[in-house]
């Protein structure tokens, strides 16, 4: 029986149980268990009809558990985790035995992740051990920010979905690791803290890989973040067609105008958007309209992680 709960315990004893539960984080909803024990990690493989290939984010609330997960923490990266966590950014780390090949679908890197939500932060500090979670939505879709997306997707399949309340920052942590060859920081996925935060903490500049040619890398299948219905870029409004019939609109600045409209920021502000983008894919996704248009958001700060899921979410509709 699926419970929707506050209540920390019910979330402790079934993870104590080899269980997955729906955990709120200020990024998005995960799907969580324990990270050092196998058959429960193939449980949130299988909850989310994941492919093996790959890998899931380990949760931590203490520097002492990145420790016991990691055997060397390059300093750059170090610097960031300093500044960043609690927060919406996750780090790639040379993985200790403790975490099961699984995990990190083999490679040698485990990525960890510190999350600011009050409540995922309580819980892992109640527990024994750090929680792998994946985004908590199937495979390929739009990914959940509250309990109840939780629930509409996989509520039938978990006895417990924490209500930690809609997640503040509403896309997903950026992913960044140490590129040995070139001594820098690279961002592998594009998320809730910005490459300018990044390069400013750091004083240098980064690169930036997310491309989706290798499979290995963080988050970036080129199809991704996908609603059901047909989603199209538009750069303005004169470029939905004249005939589309009843469509939605995902709107920044009141700039794209439709039978129905979703807006993302009304005065423009990125930190709002990113909040509601996945969210709006969803709200959309239900309506009685035929296809959605949405435009690309000032390339900049959360601008830049915004665009690259508008674009993953995009291909899907364009590729038949
Ligand atoms: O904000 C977030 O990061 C959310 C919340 C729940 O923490 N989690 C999340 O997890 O977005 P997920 O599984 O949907 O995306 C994590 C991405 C995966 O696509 C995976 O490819 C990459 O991180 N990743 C995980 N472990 C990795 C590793 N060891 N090496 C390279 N990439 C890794
Ligand atoms: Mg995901």
């Amino acid at each position: 029986m699926l419970q929707v709960t506050k209540d920390l315990q019910l979330a402790i004893n079934e993870l104590n149980g080899g269980g997955v539960i729906g955990l709120p984080t200020e990024t998005v909803y995960g799907l969580a268990g324990n990270a050092l024990d196998a058959a429960t990690v193939s449980k949130i493989f299988a909850v989310k009809n994941r492919p093996f290939f790959d890998p899931l984010i380990v949760h931590v609330a203490t520097m002492e558990q990145v420790r016991s997960c990691v055997t060397y923490i390059p300093q750059a990266l170090e610097k960031l985790m300093n500044a960043f966590w609690p927060g919406p950014l996750t780090v790639l780390l040379p993985k200790a035995d403790a975490i099961p090949d699984l995990v990190t679908s083999g490679l040698p890197d485990v990525a960890i992740r510190m999350p600011a939500h009050p409540m995922a932060l309580s819980l892992l500090r109640q527990l024994s051990f750090p929680l792998a979670a994946p985004s908590a939505n199937p495979f390929g879709y739009v990914s959940p920010t509250t309990a109840q997306h939780v629930v509409d997707q996989l509520g039938d399949q978990l006895n417990v979905v924490l209500d930690g309340g809609a997640c503040e920052v509403g896309i997903e942590s950026t992913i960044v690791g140490w590129d040995k060859e070139n001594s820098k920081v690279c961002i592998y996925r594009l998320g809730g803290i910005s490459v300018e935060q990044i390069e400013e903490l750091l004083k240098e500049s980064v690169e930036v890989k997310t491309s989706s040619s290798r499979p290995s890398a963080p988050g970036m299948l080129d199809q991704h973040y996908s609603p059901g219905k047909p989603l199209f870029l538009v750069e303005n409004q004169n470029q939905i067609p004249s005939n589309a019939g009843v469509y939605g609109v995902l709107s920044f600045n009141g700039q794209l105008k439709g039978p129905m409209v979703y807006e993302l920021s009304n005065k423009g502000d990125l930190i709002e958007a990113a909040s509601r983008l996945f969210a709006g894919l969803r709200y959309l996704d239900q309506q009685p309209i035929s296809a959605m248009y949405l435009q690309l958001l000032p390339e900049l700060g959360l601008g830049r992680a915004i665009n690259d899921r508008i674009r993953r979410a995009v291909i899907k509709s364009n590729v038949h």
